[in-house]
């Protein structure tokens, strides 16, 4: 079975080609450039972007697979969450190809395309812990054994990679900020500015992030003259102990034997080390995919419509994109994971 795979629901715009859940093409159209400026996405302008490369990415991800949209068997596309505008371009493209292809068409929940990314490179075997780390979301989530997903906790503010580019903007370091962050950290002493670990009463699997960029401010103002790879490690350590912290305690929750870590975020080379030690101290394995696999792209978009496709499913053309898409029901207290 052959799927076309469409993403667009922030800033990158893709397509993929699977055969039988195997890659054929992978391609992404980078906005980075665009949005650069702004120090964030702005969406008005990443939606008119997606118009512009929908078209010239499907068909450079077909020409890479060498294969024709006469080949394809079934169409998914991204539905939600994320940017109205910026979902709806690459959701009606689908669409449209589907019906005037005949094939059938399946929307795709963003967050388990993350979780599901995996499973591109490797056999994960359910269930996992998944921890989906990017610009739009921090959460963490049960991959059930039925197929089925619980949201085990998530940021109740900012998610840690916009917790980064805000960081990155105050610091002056550009936009996307994460990887600016890493890089001016290296060689920082990252217990030389005191930060919070800030915690959610009641809900020790749920995170927040947004005092964190105040306290930076707050931090940096105390301590004129501090070097910024300080600065940077000091605020890298923050973000990173808290997500690390959060995961250890949402192994014991769990007893997850299979940890995967996903998203943009999971680039960072210090969240790496700091769940790779979590995870061995806790008895998981834990399961990163490559880097590109990490960031937005239609190939895991493409994976999860294809596990419903084969199966006989797809949605009604009249399905429609939302900002807001929850990925499962919230683990309710007392209730075990299986
Ligand atoms: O998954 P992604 O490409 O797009 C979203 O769905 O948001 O994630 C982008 C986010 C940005 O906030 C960026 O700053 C962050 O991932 N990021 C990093 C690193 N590389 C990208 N954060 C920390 N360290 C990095 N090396
Ligand atoms: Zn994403």
């Amino acid at each position: 079975m052959i799927v076309l795979g469409i993403e667009s629901s922030c800033d990158d715009t893709g397509a993929a080609v699977l055969r039988d859940g195997h890659e054929l093409a992978n391609v992404v159209a980078s906005q980075e450039a665009v949005h650069g400026p702004f120090g964030g996405v702005v969406p008005e302008l990443a939606a008119r972007n997606h118009v512009l490369h929908v078209v010239p990415v499907i068909e450079r991800a077909l020409e890479q697979a060498g294969v024709g949209l006469v080949d394809v068997d079934g169409i998914a596309a991204t539905r939600g969450p994320g940017l109205v505008g910026c979902l709806l371009v690459g959701l009606c493209t689908a669409k449209a190809l589907a019906r005037r292809r005949g094939v059938p068409f399946v929307g795709v929940n963003h967050i388990e395309g993350h979780l599901l990314s995996i499973a591109l490179d490797t056999d994960v075997a359910r269930p996992f812990l998944g921890v989906v780390v990017s610009g739009g979301h921090s959460a963490l989530y049960w991959a059930r054994a039925d197929g089925g997903y619980t949201m085990l906790g998530q940021t109740r503010d900012d998610a840690a990679g916009e917790a980064f580019d805000k960081a990155a903007k105050l610091l002056d370091l550009g936009y996307p900020g994460g990887r600016a962050i890493e890089e001016v950290a290296r060689g920082g002493d990252a217990h030389a500015l005191r930060l919070p670990r800030p915690r959610v009463k009641g809900a020790a699997l749920d995170m927040s992030f947004s005092g964190l960029k105040t306290a930076l401010w707050q931090g940096v103002s105390a301590s004129p003259g501090m070097p910024l790879a300080d600065v940077a490690a000091s605020f890298q350590r923050a973000v990173v102990e808290t997500l690390a912290e959060t995961t250890r305690r949402a192994i014991g929750v769990t007893g997850a034997a299979r940890v995967v870590v996903t998203g943009g975020v999971s680039a960072n080379g210090a969240l790496r080390d700091a769940m790779a030690r979590v995870a061995h101290e806790e008895g998981a394995v834990l399961l990163v995919p490559p880097l590109r696999r990490c960031t937005d792209n239609a190939a895991m978009i493409a994976y999860a419509g294809w596990l419903r496709l084969r199966r006989g499913e797809s949605d009604p053309l009249s399905l429609n994109a939302v900002a807001e898409l929850p990925l499962g029901p919230r683990l309710a207290p007392g209730e075990a994971c299986v």
